[in-house]
């Protein structure tokens, strides 16, 4: 009777157990196709601007300032974002001699043409901290000397062309509504909540907190050592590209850095000057581009989507030389701190368009002024 018993019990948990299986499995298969369809093309090549981003806007901003008050260090007023320098750098950014023709937009228009720039390496962080936390690492460089208007109107005379790069393809956002929600609860303290702004399950953002756990990322050996995105679109002349930065030796001296003391506080800063000022070995990357394809699911309005190789392959349009030099010095690390980089510093053929970028247009101005503005006062 006993064993009739158990046998029962046991037959009716498999069962159970089976039929949870199966229902686990059913609900996995519909979420994922539920998912592919959302996430299918075509996308439109156009922007398409929410109502209400402007006054979104105006609140970041204010947040930002926030932020930027919050993490002030001593006297000084750093970056909202990216506030911890490895240094600022010359560099040489050359257009291929035999880059095709429908590569040839903007600053890229000339074959064998040769740009001056500066590029800033940095933590994402919003304050400094040391190099082994997880952390974003961004890359900026700006081009000297452009002709053409800029895009900004108060900035004709700076003949500039900026690339606002981090390591990471994606972003732990999709628009300008979420970034407010999400850097509001950051800023107030309550990081738990950025992705889970309410009860409602409908409302958690799953995929993007492990997009934001990914981008803070274990440091590279070097600021030299890591590809850099620019996650969000820009115009590149009549087409729509995201760009990249990634390592490329075989064009410079073959060098194997010594092992750094990961321990430091700001080792990547000493792996850039062991490199460049010590060893005097010049570092090269490439500039590639990836333009849109919006038969494929290449969103322009959604920076968490990250635009697949398998869609649209990275092209060449140019190579980057940072040669050997002594950058770490008190001067130029001040004149580092001074220096403002905005997706914005660039002409009509490099636009920065959707969403994430029209909101970097007025925040990174803001933010900007705001601590030339403070540290002036100091
Ligand atoms: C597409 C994604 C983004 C990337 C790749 C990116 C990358 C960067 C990098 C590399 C820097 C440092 C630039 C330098 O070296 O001076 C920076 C600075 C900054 N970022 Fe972003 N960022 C992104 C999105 C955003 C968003 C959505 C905001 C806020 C709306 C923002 C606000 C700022 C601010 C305020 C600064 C400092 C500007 C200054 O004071 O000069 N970023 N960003």
């Amino acid at each position: 009777m006993l064993i009739t018993l158990w046998l029962r019990l046991g037959a009716f948990l498999g069962k159970t157990l089976l039929w949870l299986l199966g229902i686990g499995l059913l609900g996995w298969a519909l979420a994922t196709a539920w998912f592919a369809w959302q996430h299918s093309g075509p996308v439109s090549d156009k922007e398409q601007i929410p109502p209400g981003e402007a006054a979104m806007t105006q609140d970041i901003i204010q947040t930002a300032i926030r932020i930027v008050d919050q993490h002030r260090e001593g006297t000084r007023y750093l970056r909202d974002a990216h506030a911890k320098a490895h240094g600022c750098v010359m560099a040489q950014v050359q257009v291929p001699d035999d880059l095709p023709t429908p590569l040839r937009q903007g600053v890229f228009a000339e074959p064998g043409k040769v740009w001056q720039a500066t590029m800033r390496l940095s933590n994402g962080n919003a304050y400094p901290q040391f190099d082994s936390l997880r952390d974003a690492r961004g890359m900026a460089i700006k081009l000297l000397d452009v002709p053409g208007n800029q895009l900004l109107r108060d900035r004709q005379s700076q003949g500039e062309q900026d690339f606002v790069m981090f390591n990471h393809p994606n972003f732990f956002v999709s628009d300008v509504a979420e970034y407010r929600q999400n850097v509001a609860a950051q800023a107030d303290g309550k990081k738990a909540m950025a992705f889970f702004p309410s009860l409602d399950p409908r409302s958690w953002q799953i995929r993007h907190l492990f997009i934001a756990l990914e981008t803070l990322s274990p440091a590279p050996d070097s600021p030299t050592q890591t590809t850099y995105f620019s996650v969000s679109p820009y115009k590149f002349g009549e087409a729509n590209a995201k760009f990249r930065v990634a390592p490329d030796p075989d064009s410079c001296p073959s060098y194997t850095l010594p092992a750094q003391n990961q321990a430091l506080p700001n080792f990547l800063r000493s792996a850039l000057t062991q490199q460049l000022s010590t060893d005097r070995i010049p570092a090269c990357f490439v500039l590639q581009i990836q333009r849109q394809d919006p038969s494929k699911y290449m969103p322009i309005e959604d920076t968490s989507i990250e635009w697949r190789e398998s869609d649209a392959p990275f092209e060449t349009v140019a190579r980057i030389t940072v040669p050997a030099q002594d950058f770490d010095t008190p001067k130029l690390n001040l004149a580092c701190d001074n220096q403002s980089f905005n997706p914005w510093f660039g002409i009509e053929a490099h636009r920065p368009i959707g969403g994430i970028n029209r909101l970097r247009k007025a925040v990174y101005e803001e933010v900007s002024d705001y601590r030339h503005r403070r540290n002036a006062e100091q």
